[in-house]
């Protein structure tokens, strides 16, 4: 038989699918099961949101390749909701589209670094950003995060942790799987560090829009004018519009920046793909007002969430996710959430899918469940600890 990459064969297995295969042998017994593995609302898309994308599938204009960067319409609108969150412009032309913030990551690493380089990636991390890397034979090098300092990661301790073969520090913020928020103070210095090192802040904001302007202050990058010398913004469309299955992701850094990575966009996606992107071309605008509607639906679960969770366990709670500390007693986290998803019907991912050093911990996606089936909770987890 040919070989399989050395690098291909050195990558993760996927990990929900991984989790959710211990929960087939759950039984029932405990009620139905709580999926809490992958990171999607559990509420729908917007009706008209719906409608309209249905309206675009079925039109010829978006059978057709569309342009490289994405269609114009939606990259004015993104543009100009940066304007709106960060209160500085951003142009047009600084918007690629791509099928989804993973394949935004990817392909912005075929700009910022080589097989060899490493980017500084603080743990515990987003497991499919270190497959990524591993996948092109990069490194993610490990930066360290405490629950002590709230999982925000230290500027000082990445400092020594760059070499002549880093080329970006990468933030999530806020944060999976701990759903920290990296104050805007530390995110400057973060882009201070790496423009000192002339080295990239790749800053992926996924999660941005779930949290209230005082839980997660806007960081300033944009405001100044040198940004595109250093910072490369991810987004993600799947989260706040919930529609992950039409694939919308976007990169936001300079002109050069854009021209580079335009031709890995050329190669791994020709052009994301159409009918999403005139659906949300109309919802950046349009759905302003619901998406901070579901801002209060986030907040009511993560009430739910800390109320049902008993505080010892909670290593840290935000948008999003709560990522739990197991107590003394407790099997480590691979046995614990086999134990949970096989005899709990308790769906959540081990720690160690999110790095090294990740033991003792679970995630919880909490955002997936009503606030109503987050009280179940305790009685799931009862049992795991003696
Ligand atoms: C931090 C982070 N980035 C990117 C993604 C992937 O987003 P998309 O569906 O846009 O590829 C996720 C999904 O869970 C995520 O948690």
């Amino acid at each position: 038989m040919p070989r399989f990459s050395p690098t291909i064969l050195g990558t993760a297995e996927p990990a929900i699918p991984a989790a959710r295969a211990w929960a087939a042998r759950y039984r029932g017994q405990h009620g139905p099961a709580l999926d809490l593995t992958q990171a999607a609302p559990g509420y729908p898309p917007h009706p008209e949101l719906l409608a309209r994308l249905a309206e675009a599938a079925g039109s010829r204009a978006a059978a057709a390749y569309g342009p490289i960067a994405g269609d114009p319409a939606l990259r004015e609108a993104l543009a100009e909701d940066i304007a709106v969150f960060y209160g500085a412009g951003v142009a047009a032309t600084q918007v690629t589209i791509t099928a989804g913030c993973n394949l935004a990551f990817a392909m912005a690493m075929k700009v910022v670094a080589s097989p060899g380089d490493n980017l500084l990636v603080p743990t515990p991390w987003y497991f499919n950003h270190q497959m990524a890397l591993r996948m092109s034979g990069m490194e993610a090098r490990p930066l360290p995060c405490r629950a002590e300092d709230r999982f925000v990661p230290d500027p000082e301790l990445a400092a020594t942790l760059i070499d002549a073969r880093t080329r970006a520090i990468l933030l999530v913020t806020p944060n999976n799987p701990t759903g920290a928020v990296c104050p805007p103070g530390v995110i400057h210095a973060f882009a201070e560090l790496a423009r000192r090192r002339g080295i990239w802040l790749i800053l992926d904001e996924t999660y941005r829009d779930f949290l209230t302007e005082a839980e997660c202050p806007p960081h300033a990058l944009f405001q100044d004018h040198g940004w595109p010398d250093v910072l490369v913004h991810l987004y993600s469309f799947s989260k706040a519009y919930c529609i992950p299955g039409h694939r919308l992701g976007a990169i936001v850094a300079g002109e050069e920046f854009q021209r580079q990575v335009g031709k890995a966009v050329d190669t791994l996606q020709i052009c994301p793909a159409r009918a999403g992107q005139q659906a949300a071309a109309w919802a950046i605008p349009a759905l302003r007002d619901w998406r901070a509607g579901n801002r209060a639906v986030m907040a009511a679960r993560a009430a739910a969430c800390r109320a049902a969770l008993n505080e010892g366990w909670t290593d840290a709670m935000g948008s999003y996710f709560a990522y739990l500390r197991l107590p003394d007693g407790a099997p480590d986290a691979m046995a614990a959430a086999e134990f949970l998803a096989a005899e709990k019907g308790l769906l959540c991912l081990p720690g160690p899918f999110f790095g090294p050093g990740q033991e003792r911990h679970l995630r919880l996606a909490f955002a997936n469940a009503e606030a109503e089936r987050l009280a179940e909770l305790p009685a799931r987890l009862a049992g795991l600890a003696p």
